[in-house]
């Protein structure tokens, strides 16, 4: 993209009399010796029609009166230039238009740019010259609009805290209710591992105490450890599998009278273990009044494995959800630091895994041979939320969201696809302003995409693109390689 240069004009100094400047609103009721002060430290500057007078962000030097002609104001939003005004109205001001509030260390900078329309004609005052005019005539309205801006800023700050709040919010909501299932599942587990084991307990004492010979007592429990490594390494058996192999070892449990021979086999089945299996413990055993005995014992000795493998399944989502829930919100990391993207996309979609639900196929098209960027990882991670989010709402929970990262040039590009209904060419144009919502009341805030857009071009010095048509969305962010030059 190429920037347009500010062609200075030249600024001519006492064009303009007391006289003339009495004339504009904004001058009104000065005194005569103000209104020479004026013209004295003012002067008057010519811009042909269509030129750049100032450009939004650059340092705010001057304070502009527009004297003749028209102009426009537009402030940048997305990727847009919105007009935010057009006037030809005599004695309009713009620019340095703060230069009056106290200095608080940051160089004020021009919050719109300014085009002419037509031919234009403006005082100039230098933003130095204004301010001080201003707290030397109007100290009291400086106070006043001193407490104004105060307020302004204050209430920004709380709407930005309360952002923070939000996102929190949102980021605890999502954990607790992944947590939830593992641990629930672990506790599930847990009691009745309990059972199990007193229930071997007994068992065992009655083994004990039908005396059974010392080397049959050895054979069983070697038959234990058997049948428990077979289970161990048993193939993955379909739902059907497993209920046909149930059958199967019901019917030998019934041939033998074993008693609650049915309740017994489905813990064999989901062990693997087979009737051939069954008939080696037999053979094994050689001795058939032992036999339902031992078909417990080991029963029991297969369920309480898997029992403990359940819980180990569990806490080990537990420890991955807190692991995902430390790279997202890096509660134990500096700020700015060297990261690998995929590291937070990967963790944001845990953290999302809820939202995104069981109908959303998730498509990771990584290059994992892309290097390291400068970032903030948890502001990212706001924005990898806030554009996934967006993408499985747009799906209503049914599609395929697509993330793929590439390199471009000097930049690395995050896509996030969805196969949503896309966004219609009016809404586009506004999806980047704040509180712009096309959601329900208390459904979206309309502040997703545009803390994404602060956090990637202010912060990160990247820029967000989006492309839409009905089955394919896709937001484009691009990140440079390299630290931007404010960072
Ligand atoms: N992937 C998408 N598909 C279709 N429309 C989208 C998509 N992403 C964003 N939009 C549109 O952009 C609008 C603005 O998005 P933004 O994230 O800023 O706010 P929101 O999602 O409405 O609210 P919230 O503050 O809760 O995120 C949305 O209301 C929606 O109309
Ligand atoms: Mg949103």
């Amino acid at each position: 993209m190429t920037i347009e240069p500010i062609v200075i004009e030249p600024c001519e100094p006492g064009r303009l009399t007391p006289d003339d400047l009495r004339t504009l609103f904004l001058f009104e009721k000065l005194t005569d010796e103000q209104l020479g002060w004026l013209a004295e430290h003012g002067c008057t500057m010519r811009v042909g029609s269509g030129g750049l007078v100032v450009r939004e962000g650059d340092p705010a030097e001057s304070f502009f009166v527009l004297l003749s002609g028209a102009v426009s104001l537009t402030t940048r939003v997305g990727d847009d230039e919105v007009t935010t005004n057009r006037t030809d109205q005599r004695g309009v001001y713009m620019g340095a238009t703060q230069a009056y509030l106290r200095d608080d260390g940051m160089p004020r900078k021009y919050m719109a740019s300014m085009r002419a329309l037509s031919d234009t004609e403006f005082f100039v005052l230098a933003a130095e010259d204004f301010g001080g005019l201003m707290r030397d005539w109007f100290p009291m309205a400086i106070h006043l609009l001193e407490g104004l801006a105060l307020g302004i800023r204050n209430n920004q700050a709380v709407v930005g805290e309360r952002q923070r709040l939000s996102a929190l919010g949102a980021l605890s909501a999502g954990l607790m209710h992944e947590l939830n299932n593992p641990a629930a599942a672990a506790s599930r587990a847990t009691s009745a591992l309990r059972q199990r084991v007193a229930a071997m307990r007994m068992k065992l004492g009655k083994l004990a105490a039908g005396k059974v010979a010392p080397d049959r007592l050895v054979a069983l429990l070697e038959l234990q450890e058997e049948v428990i490594e077979r289970a161990a390494k048993a193939p993955v058996m379909t739902a059907m599998q497993v209920s046909d192999l149930e059958d199967e070892l019901g019917g030998w449990m019934e041939e033998r009278s074993i008693t609650a021979g049915w309740d017994i086999a489905p813990v064999f089945a989901q062990g693997g273990i087979d009737t051939d299996c069954l008939n080696e413990m037999e053979t094994r055993l050689a001795s058939p009044e032992l036999l339902d005995q031992a078909i417990h014992w080991v029963g029991y000795a297969l369920e309480t494995e898997q029992l403990m493998s359940d819980i180990e399944d569990a806490t080990g989502r537990v420890s991955n959800l807190v692991h995902a829930a430390k790279q997202y919100s890096h509660v134990d990391r500096s700020a700015h630091q060297w990261i690998d993207v995929h590291t937070g996309l990967d963790s944001t979609l845990v953290m999302l895994g809820h939202k995104i639900g069981e109908g959303v196929r998730v498509v990771k098209d990584y290059d994992r041979t892309l290097p390291e960027i400068p970032a903030h990882p948890a502001e990212l991670n706001q924005v990898w939320t806030n554009i996934v989010d967006n993408a499985v709402q747009a799906m209503h929970a049914a599609g395929t969201l697509t993330i793929r990262t590439y390199r471009e040039d000097e930049r690395l590009v995050v896509s996030v696809g969805d196969t949503g209904p896309g966004i219609p060419p009016e809404v586009r144009k506004r999806i980047f302003e704040p509180f712009f919502t096309t959601k329900p009341v208390g459904e979206g805030t309309g502040l997703g995409l545009d803390i994404s857009y602060r956090i990637v071009v202010n912060t990160h010095g990247g820029d967000i693109d989006v492309s839409s048509e009905p089955g394919d969305t896709r937001f484009l962010i691009r990140l440079p390689f390299s630290e931007p030059p404010s960072a």
